[in-house]
């Protein structure tokens, strides 16, 4: 399984004609076809505005802030310790056309997470979208979870998310969005998951405060809930993976991209209105 994924049809040029001719389609990775309007950078929903996306630097993470990049935005990128991967979503990013930089910053240490903001709007002038991505998955039963593994997820989903999130209360610009990565596990409540779950369903709590806390100034927050995804943290078996791609309808989990199309689909101008909520992207596994 590779790290990093590139987007079906990530051509600028037929990324462009899209954008002009069909900007809900587009939010949603529709069909690339029968649109050959062609337009400039400015129509694009991110021009002039900059993203910071943590834990970018493989999985949902990377995906999103590619996607994010050739919807316009300048990116920060953001790893813990893969600075080669970093170094490689940016590389990838000014290839496509676009603007971005990386740092590492521990998102549990909140003068790093302060740090990566301050490194974002030196580049790029402030910030308008906040994706609070960096997690990770410890499971184990309750009877056999060990307090360093449980620790070191609080630190970094529950405490981590919460530095970033009061990064971008105190920076988000007028109009922009603020996204937290929950999970379908809260839904699932899988034996093993009680810990990271409880982590994750701490972020629809997040965004419905923030939401309100934000009040007034057009900035949408939202929790999104992917369901099983095709990153390196679903350590699990083969035989597991098919289970759980039979349980969905389309017959497959998901990939990095899906995630990263209901990001951008949040983040986009017609999403505003969705806001303090807790939205499931899972295709329909549960
Ligand atoms: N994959 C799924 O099935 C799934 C399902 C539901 C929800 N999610 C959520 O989606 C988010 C992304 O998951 P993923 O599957 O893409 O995971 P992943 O492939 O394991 O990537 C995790 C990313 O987070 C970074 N990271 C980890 N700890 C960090 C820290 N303390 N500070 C800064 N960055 C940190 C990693 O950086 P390094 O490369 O430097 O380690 C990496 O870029 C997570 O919040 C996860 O809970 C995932």
């Amino acid at each position: 399984m590779s790290d990093t994924h590139e987007a079906p049809d990530n051509s600028r040029r037929s990324f462009l004609a899209l954008t002009a001719a069909a900007p809900a389609a587009l939010a949603l990775g529709g069909a690339a076809s029968a649109q050959t309007l062609e337009a400039g950078p400015d129509t694009l929903p991110g021009a002039g505005r900059a993203a910071v996306v943590t834990g970018s630097s493989r999985g949902i993470g990377a995906a999103t802030a590619k996607r994010l990049a050739r919807d316009g935005y300048a990116v920060t990128v953001n790893c813990l310790t893969s600075t080669d991967l970093a170094a490689a979503v940016v590389r990838d990013i000014e290839a496509a056309g676009g603007r971005a930089i990386w740092l590492q910053a521990d998102v549990a240490d909140p003068a790093a997470v302060k740090a990566l903001f301050d490194a974002n709007d030196e580049a790029f002038g402030g910030v308008d979208v906040v994706i609070s991505n960096a997690g990770i998955m410890n499971v184990a039963p309750f009877a056999q979870f060990e307090d360093a593994a449980f620790d070191r997820m609080i630190a970094t989903n529950i405490k981590g998310s919460f530095n970033v999130l009061r990064e971008a209360a105190r920076r988000t610009r007028d109009g922009g969005r603020i996204v937290t990565l929950a999970s379908t596990s809260i839904k699932a409540k899988r034996a093993t998951h009680g810990g990271y779950a409880a982590t994750k369903a701490a972020q629809e709590i997040y965004a419905g405060v923030l939401s309100k806390e934000l009040a007034g100034r057009r900035i949408s927050v939202n929790a999104l809930a992917p369901g099983p995804t095709n990153t390196r943290l679903l350590d699990v078996p083969p035989p597991l993976r098919a289970q759980a791609a039979q349980m969905t309808p389309y017959g497959r989990i998901g990939e990095p991209e899906d995630i990263a199309n209901s990001i951008a689909a949040l983040c986009a101008g017609d999403g505003e209105w969705i806001n303090g909520q807790l939205v499931f992207a899972n295709g329909g596994f549960l």
